[in-house]
């Protein structure tokens, strides 16, 4: 799960595939493509919000996405345009990029594709981020 800071987007969509998936099966972690945040917290906001709905993020720390993820994981899902074209810029081979996915191409709807960056929003924009992500992660854990 890729977002920019990976602290509001990327460890809400972590938590949420986690809590759906079987870890003896599948490990499931996130990045992002910036480095500002790496080794904080998610935003309180994303902490109380996933909380709300049983997933407790509080352990995660931020790292940033590097080539070695390519090598690690079978599946990229990026927030939005932005960090999907970051990816990307990543990408040695066509398997590489094969692997990289915007999140809401799961859902069938397909009314938007990205989703929106919270960080300047209100708590009810984390809310609205998490029922997309919610959405998109039954639909994954579903497919795979
Ligand atoms: P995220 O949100 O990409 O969903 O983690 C952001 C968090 C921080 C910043 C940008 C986006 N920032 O510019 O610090």
């Amino acid at each position: 799960m890729v977002c920019l800071g990976n602290i509001c987007r990327s460890p809400m969509a972590e938590g949420i595939l986690k809590s759906k998936l079987d870890d003896t099966i599948f490990f499931v972690d996130s990045a992002g493509t910036g480095s500002w945040h790496v080794g904080n917290k998610p935003d309180v906001r994303s902490i109380a919000v996933t909380k709300a709905h049983q997933i407790d993020i509080s352990n995660q720390r931020a790292r940033q996405f590097s080539y070695q993820d390519f090598k690690n994981f079978d599946h990229i899902f990026v927030m939005d345009q932005s960090n999907k074209k970051n990816v990307l810029t990543l990408a040695k081979t066509q398997e590489d990029q094969n692997k990289v996915h915007l999140i809401l191409e799961e859902l069938s709807t397909k009314s938007t594709m990205d989703v929106p960056d919270p960080y300047y929003d209100t708590e009810l924009g984390f809310e609205i981020v998490y029922e997309m992500l919610n959405k998109a992660c039954d639909c994954i854990a579903k497919r795979i």
